[in-house]
């Protein structure tokens, strides 16, 4: 009887202490940095991420107080860490060195500002005042040089991104790498309308991701979704100025890229570009499909539908006979007003015509007094439903 008793207690006492979560808070100026704005904390912020990181806890924060500045050249964050959640909790800004030259790094190891990489169960926090301001300016004018993105997160599981605002970053503001389950939330994008690929989000080799409640205005993408994405929900965005959401380009140099499952609803765009695109290179491979995009506004959009599927950035494009499959689009509820004449584009190539093309509930004007908006549809195979404006002349099938 006692030893069974005992033997209770033994295994009772075992299991608590399995459960127990413990806690620990790194305040990142506990670690020599300084926080003024002026003085480079790098070496600072890293040895701050090495005690996070290593922390016995099961969870672990690693702080940035508020109303202070964080100077910083490029950053890697590297895991795996052992604590099995790590928060991230950033309330003061974030500010790299406005002198690209003054960032010290070579065109190999410059391609992001800052980098988490093999952090599974990461949670970036910025409760509405974080900042990460890349002072991209100077950045914007050089020609030719890689210019790095602002936050790359690469190889991780589980990641949550809310509350932080992104300011004039380099290039792009945020890229997802290999994640597999993510949550982006309440996140505000800003650059101005003609900075060079300064995409707000920009996902790829990624699955179920979740973007919702964010405002991205820049001189690129809102939301860009590249190859090898799959089970994504972006919904309640605010896009423009910029390009609008896009997925693609698919195919380039006739990669085989493959994106699926992909909803995106209720979006605003104003003064972008482009609506709902996607946008596949000629001579590639592999298919984007189960793609919807629905009850989306336009406001004044030079082009609010557009599937393309010879997209290209340079002067001179050979035509290919292979193409990036494009089938089961769904464009439901889309309304707005249109810059350009051409309201929808659905331009597909003749060997791998687009195929299973949905349209229902569409209604876009010209912003022109006495202008009418039009469809222009080549290779487009699909069916019309309710009240579709401009007509849109979808092959059957
Ligand atoms: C760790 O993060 C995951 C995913 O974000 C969450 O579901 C889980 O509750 C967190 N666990 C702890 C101990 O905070
Ligand atoms: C996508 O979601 C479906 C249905 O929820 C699931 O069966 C599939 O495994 C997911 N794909 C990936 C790559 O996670
Ligand atoms: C959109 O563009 C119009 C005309 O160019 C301008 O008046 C308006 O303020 C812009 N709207 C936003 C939200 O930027």
């Amino acid at each position: 009887m006692a030893v069974q008793g005992i033997l209770k207690c033994v295994i009772l006492f075992s299991l608590l202490a399995n459960c127990v979560l413990t806690l620990s808070v790194v305040n990142v100026r506990d670690h020599g940095v300084v926080g003024d704005g002026i003085t480079d904390d790098t070496q600072g912020l890293l040895r701050a991420w090495e005690v996070t990181c290593k922390s016995s806890s099961s969870s672990a924060t690693m702080h940035f107080p508020a109303n202070l500045e964080f100077l910083t050249r490029p950053l890697l964050f590297k895991g795996p860490c052992k604590p099995r959640n790590i928060t991230v909790e950033i309330h003061g800004t974030i500010t790299a060195p406005s002198e690209p030259r003054q960032w010290r790094c070579r065109s190999t190891d410059c391609d992001s500002w800052i980098r988490f990489s093999h952090v599974d169960g990461l949670f970036i926090s910025g409760s509405g005042t974080g900042t990460i301001s890349g002072r991209g300016e100077k950045w914007w004018n050089i020609k030719g040089k890689h210019r790095p993105a602002a936050l790359r997160i690469m190889s991780s599981k589980n990641l949550r991104l809310s509350g932080l605002r992104f300011k004039d970053n380099p290039r792009m503001h945020i890229v997802l790498d290999g994640v597999q389950g993510a949550r982006l939330t309440d996140l505000k994008i800003q650059a101005p309308g003609h900075s060079p690929n300064t995409d707000g989000i920009h996902i790829g080799d990624s699955t179920n991701v979740n973007i919702e409640h964010c405002t991205i205005g820049t001189g690129d993408d809102c939301i860009s979704i590249g190859g090898g994405s799959k089970n994504m929900t972006i919904h309640n965005i605010r896009c423009g100025p910029g390009h609008g959401v896009s997925i693609g380009s698919l195919g380039k140099d006739g990669a085989n890229d493959e994106v699926e499952n992909i909803q995106i609803r209720d979006v605003v765009f104003t003064n972008t570009s482009n609506g709902a695109r996607i946008k596949t290179w000629q001579g590639g491979k592999g298919y984007a499909r189960n793609i919807a995009f629905e009850r989306i506004l336009c406001q004044n959009s030079d082009n609010p539908i557009i599937i393309d599927q010879f997209y290209c950035d340079h002067e001179t494009c050979v035509d290919h006979n292979s193409a990036v499959k494009v089938s089961g689009v769904t464009f439901r509820e889309v309304m707005g007003t249109s810059k350009r004449e051409t309201a929808v584009k659905i331009d597909c190539s003749k060997t791998v015509p687009c195929e299973g093309i949905t349209m229902e509930n569409v209604y876009l004007k010209s912003n022109r007094h006495g202008k009418k908006a039009s469809a222009y549809c080549s290779n487009g195979r699909g069916k019309v439903f309710g009240q579709v404006v401009p007509k849109v002349s979808l092959n059957f099938g």
